[in-house]
């Protein structure tokens, strides 16, 4: 998955002192605090929890499919936490690109906007201790951020669903019956092709026996297909086979579970990465206090998600405050969105040279912030190298707004500002 933590990583530094994050951190500014303007003032608007927003439906429909499952539900607020929580406690190595700060916000240097909500995995499961295993997994919800290209599945706020389910190793009974709950009828069993079964994995986790491995997986592959059929059940018919529909299990990589999986939806014939998701790694139960447990654990991007079931084409679209958006949807339900209009579509080129320094996502974030949701996308359209070795960059930054028609002085005036910004932050040459 494109936007996914995903790396091999045979380390596992987990700290043990993982710190809540301090106020005082969080007022510190240093050379690496680059939260701009723009993700300030979309902090706190909590999508997740305004009811009627497919966000917020998609949530609920999402946890009333693990109703029947002893787990703590959990809404996340403040999303700075310290880069121990979001990298170090989940075995990600220091040199990892996701610890870059073009791709990561940070308040300052020791802290972070979370960039995924496997970030809470070690307090939830530490939860999970703290109650001596009354409950045996958790739902978290929360906003993450992740600096990114400008385009109609990117957004540098979104949502994640984190899910975890844990057994105790000496209670095998207990996971057997679990399976049997989640045992996929034999027109469901149809529709999935498995591509990572375990027979050809020769680098499980060893403290748990092959068995345990297998049964762990086979519960979480079809508690999830299960999960995320419900919802296919439950979208409108309009322009969609449902017997087309297919899902398929491929390997991933995630320093945290171990195997890892990937599921993908095969949807008006596109083949569309869902979730991540594994066998937590042992060594995360037994710091979070845990012995004994094996278990695992998924995170599926909530706009993505609800893009396929709503058929919504641009993820902007989740932010607007205009009622024909809003207005259509009615709480806990899957209808499909009817595009209101299309306003055009406006571009505008803008050619640079850069030096070493220049990093793509500084450039999107500068669009970000000067031209807010107005940019519906941006693509490198030419480059080249001098013989001297200078690069010249040339962006095509397409206008259209999802709420009106742009007039042609407006975007001038977008594109100049923007040219401004870029000539007094970036360290590059208009031409
Ligand atoms: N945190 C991962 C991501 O955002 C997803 C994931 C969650 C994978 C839990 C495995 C287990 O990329």
């Amino acid at each position: 998955m494109k936007s996914m933590i995903s790396l091999n990583c045979k380390s596992n530094l987990l700290l043990k002192s993982l710190n809540v994050f301090s106020k005082r951190s969080y007022n510190t500014l240093d050379a690496w605090s680059n939260i701009p303007e723009h993700i300030k003032v979309k902090q706190g608007r909590r999508l997740f929890l305004q009811n009627g927003h497919p966000l917020c439906s998609l949530r609920e429909l999402l946890q009333q499919q693990f109703k029947e499952k002893p787990i703590n539900i959990v809404a996340k607020e403040s999303p700075a936490v310290s880069t121990i929580t979001n990298f170090d406690s989940l075995g990600i190595p220091k040199t990892h690109v996701s610890r870059s700060k073009s791709d990561t916000y940070y308040v300052n240097k020791d802290t972070c906007l979370r960039t995924h909500t496997s970030a809470h995995q070690l307090e939830e499961f530490q939860n999970l201790a703290e109650s001596k295993m009354s409950k045996k997994g958790f739902l978290i919800t929360a906003d993450v951020y992740r600096r990114d290209e400008v385009d109609a599945s990117h957004y540098p706020i979104f949502h994640q669903m984190e899910g975890a389910y844990l057994w105790d190793r000496n209670d095998k009974g207990s996971m057997l019956r679990d399976l049997e709950s989640v045992k996929l009828d034999n027109n469901l069993q149809k529709l999935v092709i498995d591509e990572a079964t375990l027979e050809n994995h020769d680098d499980l986790q060893e403290v748990y026996s092959s068995k345990e491995t297998e049964l762990a997986s086979i519960h979480l592959k079809n508690s999830l297909t299960l999960t995320i059929h419900n919802l296919v059940l439950m979208t409108p018919d309009s322009g969609l086979d449902k017997s087309q529909v297919r899902y398929r299990w491929t390997y991933d990589s995630f320093p945290f579970t171990q195997p890892s999986f990937q599921l993908e939806i095969l949807w008006k014939g596109a083949w569309l990465e869902i979730l991540g998701c594994g066998v937590v790694r042992e060594n995360i139960l037994t710091h979070a206090g845990i012995q004994n447990h094996v278990g695992w654990a998924f995170g599926i991007g909530l706009e993505r998600l609800a893009m396929i079931l709503y058929g919504i084409p641009d993820i902007r679209l989740f932010w607007t405050t205009d009622d024909r958006f809003r207005q259509q949807f009615t709480p806990n339900n899957i209808t499909t969105f009817q595009p209101y209009s299309k306003y055009p579509l406006c571009y505008k080129d803008i050619s640079f040279w850069i030096d070493e320094s220049f990093t793509a996502n500084d450039f999107f974030e500068i669009i970000r912030d000067v031209c807010k949701d107005l940019v519906e996308s941006v693509d490198l359209i030419d480059q080249y190298t001098t013989k001297a070795g200078k690069t010249s960059l040339c962006y095509r930054v397409n206008y259209r707004s999802m709420e009106k028609s742009l007039k042609n002085e407006d975007v001038d005036l977008l594109q100049d500002n923007l040219r401004k910004a870029m000539a007094s932050s970036l360290n590059i040459q208009l031409r």
